[in-house]
Formats: structure tokens, C-alpha cells, sequence
């Protein structure tokens, strides 16, 4: 996600911008730029790429003179990463500089309404629909224009604003996305986290939602959004940078589990109009939808096992006949894509060789290519017919955990979508599902608040030798995903199963003690699930149960059993999955393994 500092204060700002951008840098960016509030006017520079870039153009901040600024790195979320579509952003004389960090969800509304004033935008991002909105309203005082931009905006925002005419003040507005200010030697700070300031103060106040703060060299006023001011106290910091970076989490990877809610929340919330779903980046019209006679999902890894999910979505949903292959393999294989496919490929990175190569292949061979994919403006989003983006933020951990949530989400959200449009949707069954959905963030969690038990269970398995996955149907998919990660981040030989499969060969490997996780979130397939739980256990394995809530029958064939809410039947990957995710992240965290970057592993294999 973005990047936001600021600084008011005695000293030179931008070097002190700069820095604190540099310590932002974990989270993830593709551009990056700094304004400066000089004598008389606004100086800004900024561009796509490193921060090193910008440390050329700005000879390390030494050409951007005076002493209250702000900067930011841009995580690309509306338009792709590129020089105009890099923050700050200014109104149209130059008066007013914004930079943000989130996501506002009714900025097309926004824009045409503002053209319609006159208002021109050089960018494609959500952001310029900020300051353009301050300036409608700025009329010389800072503090109600940004008041009325807040009841005008939806979605999520941290901001820094600086206004030209009042040189010797600093605004920050907090809604949704963190922001953190602080008081230093000289002067005051504001920050998306806590890495960028700690080198100025361990003493900050966090932002909370819809607060805005005005700092000058000096002074520090908090307001609500109905300009009352109100008083706040201070938090000493006690982290060191390195755990600051993964906000007081271990590892990024934990720190990314506990992003999931948001991750999930972002990708579905933009796309529910009130009970509809609205997909506008998909392009296709209803007759398109309805002409769709196969889906094609082409992925690898974790991207795949979102795949593999997904077929039992969409043919339960919308009817529509699934086929799912790795890309490794469909690329290689001459694939018989025949018209009225539509070929679906997901990916994080945006960027997995095999994946890019599937996509142009089948592009090739005629047919439409739908991108669900992370990393805006990355290769496959750009060589995509269209892309669907999961906004989980950046991911640093090579381990996936809130991307694949989010893909799941993106593809349910399809799912649902065709199935409407093809009539396979009631009205009232889309509701109840979007219900669903929505509660999902908080299940997720609650789930995750569950880790100590989880972990008081992984820490049994430490010397484990050999872990098999089983489910059946939908819950197939999820063990192939919970073996991966067991096995990508603990090193421990993990396989998973189809349960009806197991007496088909495998079961000859179980023996005393042997784990066997078994996944059970569907009703119809509990009794089936169980059978194969007790050849299992028959032969000595240690059966490990995730199933839903209430399948207390379940105690009868497992050793050790977690629950997960209920939900959706075609949700239930989603919760299922976090236990799995810690199950794995434990073992490998007791194993003493690098679990943010385990041997043998990149984030993105940019190679075949
Ligand atoms: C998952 O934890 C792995 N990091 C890996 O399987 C990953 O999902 C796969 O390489 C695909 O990457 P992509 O989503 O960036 O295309």
C-alpha cells in the first residue's frame, strides 16, 4: 500500500521526507514524489520507479528548498504506475498538494461531476479527485474545506495536505487507512506508519478515523470531522525498526495473514452497489456473460488452488462448465480453446512467466483473457483483455496468504455475477450470499484470533516426516492450498489428496502417527469425509478435522478438531484456509525456517 510523510518544523523538509519514504519502502511501491512549500509557492517533484530516482532528481532534497513538505510512495491501485499518476498531486493552480493512501470508492461520480465544473485531470487516479474536490470547496480556510471533502467522499484515505496560503500549517486526515503523528526536535511529523518518524520520535498519537490534525512548527490540534477539537494522548513506541516495518508483527507473513479482513473487504466492497454486483472493469456486456459456454482458469501455485476453488463456484453457481490447468502445462499443450471460452488467469505478481506465457498463447488462439491479478499495471494486467484487481496491497511475504484470499473473493464475486445474469441467481439467493460475504472479514478474524491453539497444535508436529491434505469436492481445493503452504515455508514433505482417492494408492504411506488434516466445510460430503477419516485412523494416523461449526459428529473420527463459522457453502475455503495458514506458519516458525523467505523461493517467478 501508498506511503504518506510529512514534516513542519525548523529544518530543511525534504531530506527529512526522503528518509522517512526510504523506511517505507517495504510496503511495497512503483512511484514516488515530494512537494515543499518554498516562499512563495509549491515546489514538487516527482516520478515511476525508485526512490532512488527521485534522490537524483532532487540531489538528495537539496534543489527543494523550505521547510514544510510532504512525500509519498505510490502503491498503484487506479491507473498504472507512471510519472502523472505518481503522488503529490496539485489543484489546478498549484495551490493546494495532496498526497493519499487508500482507496475512494465513488471517485468516477466525483470526477464527472467535477469536469462538469471545469475541473480538468491529468492523471487516472482516484487521488486527483481529492484535491480538485478541496479546491471546489476551499474558499481560505483549510480546515472546512477538508471537513466538507470528508462528507463527500466514500471509500478509505489517509492524507497530507498543504495549502499555499497558509505556509505555516500541515493538515493530515485519517480515514480507514493508518496515519500516525508525532512531535519532534523542531517540529512535527506525520506518517503512514511508524517506521518512517521513529529516527525523529518514539512519542506518537495514531489517527483515528475521520480526525483530521493541523500541526504547525510548534502546535498540534486534533478536530472531528465536524470541526470540534479534541484532545489526545500519545503512545511511546517501543519497537525497533525492524519489527516496525512488519508493524509489530514477527513476519511479514503473520502480518499479512492478519491483513486478510482488509484484503477481503477491499476487493468485494468497490464492487457491491447495494445488492448488485458491479464488475465495470470486466467489460462484457450481458449478452457476453451469457454467451460464455466454458471457463478456462490458467494459474500456477497458490493462483492455481484459487482456481481450482472456483470451478466448484462458478458450475454451482452459474452453470458454466470449468476447466483449470496449470500454466506450466496449458502452454505446452496446443489447449482446444474453442469459441465462447473465456480464459480466466490470476496471478499476484502479475508477472509469473508461465502464466504471462499462457495468457498470450491463448490470445493467440483467439480468445478473450480476463487478468485477476495484484500488481497493478504489471505484465499480465496490461496484456490482459481486462483486469479484475484484487486490492490486498502489496504482499512482501513469498508465502501467499491475503492475495489468494482476496483472488478467492474476486472469483467469487464473478461467479455470482454470471450466475445472475444467466438467471441462475434469484434476487433474494444474491443477498443472502452478499450477507455472506460481508461477514466474511470478521470470521476471518476471529479465526485468526484462534492462532495460540494453533499453535499449541503445530508445535506437536514439528518432527513430522510426512503431512497429507484430504477433502473432497470444494475442500479438495483448500488442501491443495494448505499443503503448499505447509510444505513451501516448513520444508516438511506434504501432499494433498482427493479423501476418495486415498485407497487408490496413498493410503499404503500411513502409518503410525502420520498427520492427516482432513477438510470438511460440505455438508453433503460429511458422512463420505468421515469414512475416509476412519481408514485413515484405522491405520494409525492422527486425523486433524477443519469442518463447520456444529459437525460435532466429526469428534468421533478426528484427534483434534477445529471449527470454522458458519457460511456460504461456496465461501467456505476462505475461513478454512486460516487455520491451515497458521498451521503451516507455526511449524515452520518452530523449525526455526526463514519464513518471510524460505530456501529455493521467489515472490515472483519471472523465469520458467
Ligand atoms: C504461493 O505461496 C507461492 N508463493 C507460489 O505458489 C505462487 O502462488 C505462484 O508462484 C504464483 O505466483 P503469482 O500469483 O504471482 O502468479
Amino acid at each position: 500500500m501508498c506511503g504518506i510523510v510529512g514534516y513542519i518544523g525548523n529544518r530543511q523538509a525534504a531530506p527529512i521526507l526522503l528518509d522517512g519514504l526510504s523506511k517505507l519502502e517495504y510496503r511495497g511501491y512503483d512511484s514516488a514524489g515530494i512537494a515543499v512549500h518554498s516562499v512563495d509557492k509549491i515546489n514538487m517533484v516527482k516520478s515511476k520507479g525508485r526512490l532512488k530516482v527521485l534522490e537524483e532528481l532532487t540531489h538528495n532534497g537539496s534543489t527543494l528548498n523550505g521547510t514544510v513538505g510532504i512525500g509519498h510512495t505510490r502503491w498503484a491501485t487506479h491507473g498504472s504506475p507512471s510519472d502523472q499518476n505518481a503522488h503529490p498531486h496539485f489543484n489546478k493552480n498549484n495551490s493546494i498538494v495532496i498526497v493519499h493512501n487508500g482507496i475512494i470508492e465513488n471517485y468516477l461520480k466525483l470526477k464527472k461531476k467535477l469536469e462538469k465544473k471545469g475541473y480538468e485531470f491529468i492523471s487516472e487516479t482516484d487521488t486527483e479527485v481529492i484535491v480538485h474536490l478541496l479546491d471546489y470547496y476551499y474558499s481560505g480556510n483549510p480546515l472546512q474545506a477538508v471537513t466538507k471533502i470528508m462528507h463527500r467522499m466514500e471509500g478509505s484515505y489517509a492524507l497530507g495536505i498543504i495549502f499555499s496560503d497558509h505556509p505555516n500549517e500541515l493538515y493530515a486526515v485519517r480515514k480507514d487507512s493508518p496515519l500516525i503523528v508525532g512531535k519532534t526536535e523542531g517540529g512535527n511529523v506525520v506518517a503512514s506508519d511508524v517506521p518512517a518518524v521513529l529516527k525523529y520520535t518514539r512519542n506518537v498519537y495514531f489517527v483515528e478515523n475521520e480526525e483530521i490534525v493541523r500541526m504547525t512548527r510548534d502546535e498540534m490540534e486534533f478536530f472531528t470531522v465536524d470541526e470540534e477539537p479534541i484532545e489526545k494522548t500519545s503512545v511511546e513506541i517501543e519497537w525497533d525498526i525492524n519489527a516496525a516495518e512488519k508493524g509489530g508483527y514477527e513476519h511479514f507473513m503473520l502480518k499479512e495473514m492478519y491483513e486478510q479482513p482488509k484484503a477481503i473487504t477491499d476487493t468485494f466492497s468497490p464492487r457491491l452497489k447495494g445488492q448488485d454486483i458491479v464488475i465495470e472493469e470486466l467489460n462484457m456486456s450481458d449478452q457476453d456473460i451469457k454467451s460464455i459456454e466454458k471457463i478456462m482458469i490458467v494459474a500456477c501455485g497458490s493462483a492455481y488452488h484459487a482456481g481450482v476453488t472456483s470451478k466448484y463456484v462458478f458450475e454451482g453457481l452459474a452453470k458454466i462448465p470449468v476447466e483449470v490447468d496449470l500454466a506450466s502445462e496449458f502452454r505446452y499443450r496446443n489447449p482446444l480453446l474453442r469459441e465462447g471460452t473465456l480464459v480466466i488467469v490470476i496471478s499476484q505478481s502479475g508477472e509469473t512467466a508461465d502464466t504471462l506465457a499462457a495468457l498470450r498463447e491463448a490470445k493467440e488462439l483467439g480468445s478473450r483473457v480476463l487478468g485477476i491479478v495484484n500488481v497493478v499495471g504489471s505484465s499480465i494486467a496490461r496484456e490482459a483483455d481486462n483486469v479484475m484487481y484484487t486490492w490486498a496491497g502489496p504482499e512482501i511475504a513469498v508465502a501467499t496468504t491475503k492475495a489468494y484470499s482476496a483472488q478467492l473473493i474476486a472469483l467469487y464475486l464473478l461467479a455470482m455475477k454470471f450466475a445472475c445474469v444467466r438467471g441462475e441467481l434469484t434476487d433474494h439467493e444474491l443477498a443472502a450470499m452478499v450477507e455472506d460475504l460481508k461477514a466474511l472479514p470478521a470470521q476471518v478474524e476471529m479465526l485468526l484470533n484462534n492462532k495460540n491453539k494453533i499453535q499449541r497444535f503445530a508445535n506437536r508436529y514439528l518432527a513430522a516426516k510426512d503431512v497429507f491434505f484430504i477433502g473432497r469436492g470444494i475442500d479438495y481445493a483448500i488442501s491443495l492450498e494448505g499443503s503448499l503452504k505447509l510444505k513451501e515455508i516448513s520444508y516438511i514433505h506434504s501432499e494433498a489428496y482427493a479423501a476418495g482417492e486415498l485407497k487408490h494408492g496413498t493410503i499404503s504411506l500411513i502409518e503410525e502417527g502420520t498427520l492427516v488434516a482432513s477438510v470438511l466445510t460440505q455438508k453433503q460430503l460429511y458422512k463420505k469425509m468421515i469414512s475416509n477419516m476412519v481408514e485413515v485412523r484405522t491405520r494409525g494416523a492422527f486425523v486433524l478435522a477443519v469442518t463447520n461449526e456444529g459437525n460435532v459428529e466429526v469428534e468421533r473420527a478426528a484427534d483434534y478438531v477445529i471449527y470454522i463459522p458458519e457460511t456460504n457453502k461456496y465461501f467456505a475455503n476462505s475461513l478454512a484456509i486460516i487455520p491451515l495458514q497458521l498451521f503451516g506458519y507455526y511449524i515452520a516458525i518452530g523449525r526455526g525456517c526463514d519464513v518471510d523467505k524460505p530456501r529455493n523461493l521467489a515472490k515472483s517467478v519471472t523465469v520458467e
